[in-house]
């Protein structure tokens, strides 16, 4: 059975003294509950705080991502932020084809993939978005967009790189929205996912590859998300800037892990 993945993304929230004290009582949590063997738990933090939140957790059960990462290893590129920094730090992950990086900063799936290319070059492990709009969602065109996500931003990608990558479907409707997909909606595009990956790589990197559910994920309804086959973990915004939701949400992933075996 596929280890159940769950990530935080902080987007752009908190100030360092919040970002030091959410990660510590997070901490706290996850010794206390002890979830970290059955769980791969991460945090990804804005940039400017990553260096105090990974010293923060040194090495501990909770891993690092970023937001975000620019393809070109160094040179003229202001504001930007390299995977040769990134790993520099420390970080693991790296959250790559946000809605809100497609949708709000303009990245198209050819940008995607070229900083899928970099990461995966670098040693770092994408979590991939993808996911619809709601009008594409109303026109029927679900599996359609996934399917042009996927193929595109998954590009050049070898099924061994494959095997370091976790997607993470988003239905745009559902992030920050408070509307979260019904547990059968998210197995569903889960499946259609698992089943493209099979037919872009091979079964057994389908079998391996992670896919997680985000768009309002909550304490509430983590549980029942992930009870489904194809749920391999979720990726969680705003509940995950509160210790004690985010380390529930983290209990349900290690609770389901447990009824399956
Ligand atoms: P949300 O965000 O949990 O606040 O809906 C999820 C995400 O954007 O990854």
């Amino acid at each position: 059975m596929r280890k159940k993945f769950i990530a935080g993304n902080w987007k752009m929230n908190t100030d360092a003294a919040e970002a030091v004290a959410l990660v510590e009582a997070l901490l706290e949590q996850v010794e206390q509950n002890d979830s970290a063997d059955a769980v791969d738990i991460a945090v990804c933090p804005p940039f400017v705080y990553l260096d105090r939140v990974l010293q923060t957790l040194s090495n501990g059960p909770i891993a690092i991502g970023a937001q975000n990462v620019y393809f070109e290893s160094n040179g003229a590129f202001t504001g930007e932020i390299s995977v040769t920094m990134l790993n520099d730090l420390g970080c693991r992950y790296v959250i790559l084809g946000h809605s809100e990086r497609r949708h709000v900063i303009g990245e198209t799936d050819a940008l995607i993939n070229k900083k899928l290319h970099a990461a995966l070059g670098g040693g770092l492990e994408p979590i991939f978005c993808i996911g619809e709009l709601l009008e594409q969602r109303e026109a029927g065109q679900t599996e359609a967009v996934c399917e042009r996500q996927l193929r595109e931003g998954l590009a050049g990608v070898t099924a061994e790189q494959m095997k370091k990558i976790t997607v993470a479907y988003e239905p745009v409707w559902a992030i920050g929205t408070g509307k979260t997909a019904t547990s059968e909606q998210a197995q569903e595009v889960h499946a259609f996912v698992r089943g493209l990956l099979g037919k872009l790589f091979d079964a057994e990197t389908a079998e391996i590859v992670r896919i997680q559910y985000g768009g309002s994920v909550k304490a509430s309804n983590a549980a029942e998300l992930m009870s489904n086959p194809d749920v391999d973990g979720v990726l969680v915004g705003g509940a995950s800037l509160k210790a004690d939701e985010f380390a529930s949400i983290i209990e349900s992933a290690k609770v389901t892990m447990q009824n399956a075996n």
